[in-house]
């Protein structure tokens, strides 16, 4: 089976995953909308990624040498932060890709995705371009969008979309340590919109204008950063692997020096083979990165600059900080060693829409089952992890008589009672109506039919062995719980 973007991206509009945004007004580049099982969908990829960083992250499985426990809070920023917070993070005077204009066309084009002089639009898409279409240097373009603070605009009311959530999470580093007793090490996490301007969005969601990240700061003590960088580049690994993305389709990649950011000691990224990318070429889900003490001594210091091996603040022409920090103390007292120190910072930064869209990709197969008569018919069917799936269970009366719609009905509430996202279907055959659910992943199907009334059983079909069990009617909602929790 060929899986393709374009099966892929068809089946997200159809069946009511992912639409473009606006669409009705011809949409918008670079924004997408979550449809009603999209959002079912997402919400269960947040919800396992909060629920294994934040509600249950396993304190015992720590690194060799390090202490045995750790702590891990929540926090929501806003999305519009302070403007100086983003001068001396460095992302208003670094956060930019180089642009390159058409002359003839005015397309816009990253550099880096312009592989010859000539215009790479396809001139037959372009009414008036040229293939000797006239390209323009390349120029600096800052991601950050703008807007303005209050009903005035200009320089001083400038303010910016966060292009990460990450800031939020060094600027209230103390709040947090005041106000909640955690101990270094221990984690922040924060799910949240950021937005970038991308020059060239593309790739369905993958490069969105407007997305969601989900991303954690950990501060631990210098002395055991190493460790914990290892720890974490492993274990985000494995979050995706436990979650269904086989790992063929996956890798860890450590960067090689020279890509490393000016801040970061090692950074390793999760990608995944995404159908729309030749084969044996990944894309980024994830960045794991070891960020020294870099964010906390920015937001005390001012913006910092590497000379030679040392991070320093750069200063304007008569020696004062070119972009001010807080001047407030961001150092962490450890009242049992009695040392003070700047924690190191490692930070796991995934995305949402990407690993949302990784498990679109991963779940979808097809596959010919037998129909009633015997007959093979193609099935298109989304694999997702019953965790992950937007819907876990579909009820369905066999015929529209004899109390099994509302036996079913019953079932159906039952159901949704016990928060188990559920579907009550009635109408065509029973093999159309399992068909469905498979092309939108529901793991189990439980289907009323003249026996239950005899010996109140029910049937459970398997999405994936397509297996069929009786059981009682009345432990539906138990044996489906305990497969979920699985
Ligand atoms: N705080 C570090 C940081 O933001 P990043 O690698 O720029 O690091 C982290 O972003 C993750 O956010 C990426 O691995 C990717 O999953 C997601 N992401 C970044 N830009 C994106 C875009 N334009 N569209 C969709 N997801 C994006």
């Amino acid at each position: 089976m060929q899986k393709t973007m374009d099966t892929i991206v068809s089946l997200c509009k159809r069946r009511g995953f992912i639409f473009p945004s606006s669409e009705i007004y011809g949409g918008s580049s670079g924004f997408w909308d979550y449809g009603p099982l999209g959002a079912l969908l997402k919400r269960n990829v947040r919800e396992a990624w909060w629920n294994d960083m934040v509600t249950n992250h396993n304190e015992l499985d720590v690194p060799q040498g390090a202490v045995t426990t750790f702590q891990m809070v929540g926090l929501e920023t806003s999305i519009i932060m302070h403007p100086q917070v983003w001068k001396a993070s460095g992302h208003y005077d670094l956060f930019h890709d180089m642009m390159i204009d058409c002359r003839e066309c005015q397309a816009r084009f990253r550099e880096d995705h312009v592989a010859t002089s000539q215009c790479p639009r396809k001139p037959s898409k372009i009414p008036g371009a040229h293939e000797d279409c006239q390209l323009t240097e390349p120029r600096e373009f800052n991601l950050m969008f703008k807007t303005n603070i209050g009903a005035l605009s200009g320089e001083d009311n400038t303010a910016f979309l966060r292009p990460e959530t990450a800031q939020g999470m060094f600027v209230n580093f103390k709040n947090v340590v005041d106000s909640s007793r955690v101990k270094v090490p221990f984690g922040i996490a924060q799910v949240g919109k950021s937005f970038r301007n991308e020059i060239t969005p593309r790739n369905f969601t993958f490069r969105s204008r407007e997305f969601e990240q989900m991303e954690m700061e950990f501060f631990c003590h210098p002395d055991q950063s190493r460790q914990w960088y290892e720890y974490w580049r492993n274990r985000r690994f494995q979050w995706y692997v436990d979650l269904g993305i086989t790992s063929d389709n996956l890798i860890l990649r450590d960067h090689d020096p020279d890509e490393l950011s000016h801040y970061s000691v090692g950074t390793a990224d999760v990608e995944y083979a995404f159908p729309f990318l030749p084969e044996g070429e990944y894309g980024e889900l994830e960045g794991i990165s070891h960020r020294g003490d870099f964010d906390l001594r920015s937001h005390m210091e001012g913006k910092l600059v590497r000379e030679g091996d040392e991070l320093v603040v750069e200063t304007d022409e008569h020696g004062q900080p070119r972009h001010k920090g807080s001047g407030k103390d961001l150092t962490y007292f450890d009242d049992q060693s009695r040392e003070r120190f700047a924690p190191h910072v490692i930070e796991p930064a995934a995305g949402a829409d990407r690993a949302t869209l990784a498990f679109l990709c991963e779940a979808y197969h097809e596959d010919e089952q037998p129909d009633e008569k015997g007959n093979l018919k193609s099935r298109v069917l989304m694999k997702f992890h019953p965790k992950l799936a937007p819907v876990k269970v579909a009820v369905f009366p066999l015929i529209k008589k004899e109390g099994m719609p509302e036996t079913a009905g019953r079932l159906y509430q039952d159901l949704k009672q016990a928060g188990i996202a559920s579907v009550y279907d009635q109408q065509g055959a029973i093999g159309r109506r399992y068909r469905r659910q498979d092309e939108i992943g529901t793991p189990f199907c439980v289907t009323i039919d003249g026996d239950t009334a005899e010996d109140g059983t029910v049937t459970l079909r398997d999405r994936d062995s397509l297996q069929q069990e009786r059981i009682p009617l009345d432990t539906v909602v138990d044996t489906v719980h305990a497969k979920l929790r699985g």
